[in-house]
């Protein structure tokens, strides 16, 4: 066995049809040093300071290359008519084979369906009619924290509150019911086990590559977890079932789906699937980028100072922040792109397979089966990446650059795709940009804000398990006197 193990690592490392990509020979010879960084919660960051010794293309694993160009968004996740999608990666994306089919783990076929159903619930006229279910969550988190602040004199932690906000606002808009963690000021049991699952995501990913190990990992898992698994389905399952019942119709994130759900035969499983991966796409993406966006502003107060004058300059009365309005906010909006920059919420690699007869990217044939990430953001945060090459001032905080300053007229925007392009961009994308400008708005709009001495780096000490690790990010909220 030691003598194949041997044999392999030399073939990859120097007869393997990518032995002639740059990299470490360790990361070509073998996917323990891969699996390990990915365990570590480190990956991004490595596979980003790989970038910067060997260049634009890296072998990171013996069949996996990484690309940080903005052609290679073309190449590998653009609409490329007549030619098969690149594949995404089964460990990743469905880990457990007998899960039901979903608009994010779907083969290209079942994808262009229920992306086309879904896309209804996502439309300009959906998203106004959802506005007012919206406003309620916002309504309750202000005044939540307006009952919690004590003027300022306590610290709340806004990675928690924002959590709150967009798992209860989606859970509404794709289960029919919030989770009622804003009523309740806790987290709900479900939506605290979509956090604890992410560390286990990672070793399900790391046992993909391991196909032998995946019984062992199976053996290991306390029942107990198990059950409590099983008890989240079956309640997300009942809340289903309550908006399927008849006068429950709304237009909301699954009516597309409902009102289509005999002619494709989906099954109650195949929506509560889409539900939950709704609820995971669009809570904690949108939460991590608001408390990210809230950290970036308190640790750069003349942002924070221009951001305030716009909020409080453009709004006499709370109740004229609307959807539309926060149009008007040109600052804010380049503070949320900004933010998207430094941090992005999908901070892992974006899995696909180069399909069977091989493709090339950046103008170099690369073979069939070959894993090729992509990652959304810049991973400036930890300061570990000088990327200079695409960026000016990588590691400031600067919302100027996206309002045309001068000095950042070389930033390579093309690069950063947190949302990515092609079939399999985000489909939330302007939903999470409502919310996050309404929210954000309200919150300026309300408080004076300053980071409790604690969260100071808070963004600088994260690692990442499928998502960012966030601890609490202690904030005193001082309300405005008016
Ligand atoms: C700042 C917030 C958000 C960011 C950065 C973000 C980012 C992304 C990214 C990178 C993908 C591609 C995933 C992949 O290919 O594996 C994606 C897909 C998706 N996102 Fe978002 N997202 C955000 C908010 C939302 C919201 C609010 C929703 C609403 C539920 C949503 C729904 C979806 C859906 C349904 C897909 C799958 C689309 C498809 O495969 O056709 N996202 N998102």
């Amino acid at each position: 066995m030691l003598v194949r193990a041997v044999g392999r690592a030399i073939y990859n490392a120097f007869f393997h049809p990518l032995a002639a990509f740059p990299g470490p020979t360790s990361h070509a010879m073998s996917r323990i040093p891969y699996c390990w960084k990915l365990l570590r919660g480190t990956m991004p960051y490595d596979i980003l300071s790989l970038h910067e010794r060997y260049g634009d293309v890296v072998r990171v694993a013996p069949d996996e290359l990484a690309f940080s160009n903005s052609e290679a968004w073309k190449d590998i996740m653009g609409h490329n008519p007549g030619v098969e999608e690149f594949g995404k990666l089964s460990n990743f994306y469905r880990p457990v084979e007998e899960s039901p089919v979903n608009i994010v783990n779907a083969d290209r076929k079942d994808h262009g369906v229920l992306r086309k159903l879904l896309s209804h619930g996502f439309s300009e006229k959906s998203l106004r009619a959802q506005e007012p279910m919206i406003q309620v969550y916002i309504d309750l988190l202000v005044q939540r924290l307006h009952e919690n602040c004590s003027g300022g004199a306590t610290a709340l932690d806004l990675t928690a509150w924002y959590n709150w906000t967009t798992f209860d606002i989606i859970g509404d808009l794709a289960f029919g019911e919030p989770f009622g963690c804003l009523q309740n000021s806790e987290y709900h049991p479900y939506v605290h086990l979509i956090f604890e699952s992410a560390r286990a995501g990672t070793i399900f990913q790391t046992i993909g590559f391991y196909p032998t190990l995946k019984k062992i990992f199976w053996a290991m898992v306390p029942k107990s977890a198990m059950a409590r698994f099983v008890r989240q389905t079956k309640l997300s399952m009942a809340k289903l079932a309550r908006r399927m019942e008849p006068g429950n119709e709304r237009s909301d994130l699954i009516e597309g789906l409902l009102l289509n759900k005999e002619e494709l035969n989906l099954t109650i499983e195949n929506l509560q699937s889409n539900s939950n991966i709704l609820i995971m796409a669009g809570s904690e993406t949108t939460a991590t980028l608001l408390a990210g966006v809230t950290y970036l502003l308190l640790s750069n107060p003349a942002a924070l100072k221009r951001l305030t004058g716009e909020v409080r300059s453009t709004f006499d009365n709370e109740s004229d922040i609307t959807m539309t309005s926060v149009n008007q906010l040109t600052y804010m909006l380049a503070c949320l792109n900004e933010a998207l920059r430094v941090y992005p919420p999908v901070p892992t690699g974006l899995p696909r397979v180069v399909p069977q007869e091989g493709r090339p990217v950046l103008g170099r044939y690369i073979p069939g089966e070959v894993n090729v990430p992509l990652y959304g953001g810049s991973l400036t945060s930890l300061g570990l990446i000088p990327q200079q090459k695409h960026f000016t001032e990588p590691y400031t905080f600067c919302p100027e650059r996206f309002l045309g300053d001068p000095r950042f007229a070389n930033d390579d925007y093309e690069i950063l795709q947190p949302f990515n392009v092609g079939p399999r961009n985000c489909l939330g994308r302007n939903l999470a940009y409502a919310e996050m400008r309404m929210i954000l708005a309200r919150i300026v709009f309300n408080f004076d804000l300053s980071l409790a001495k604690d969260s100071e780096g808070w963004m600088e000490r994260q690692k990442i398990f499928l998502f960012w690790q966030k601890g609490p990010l202690n904030v005193h909220l001082t309300p405005v006197a008016r």
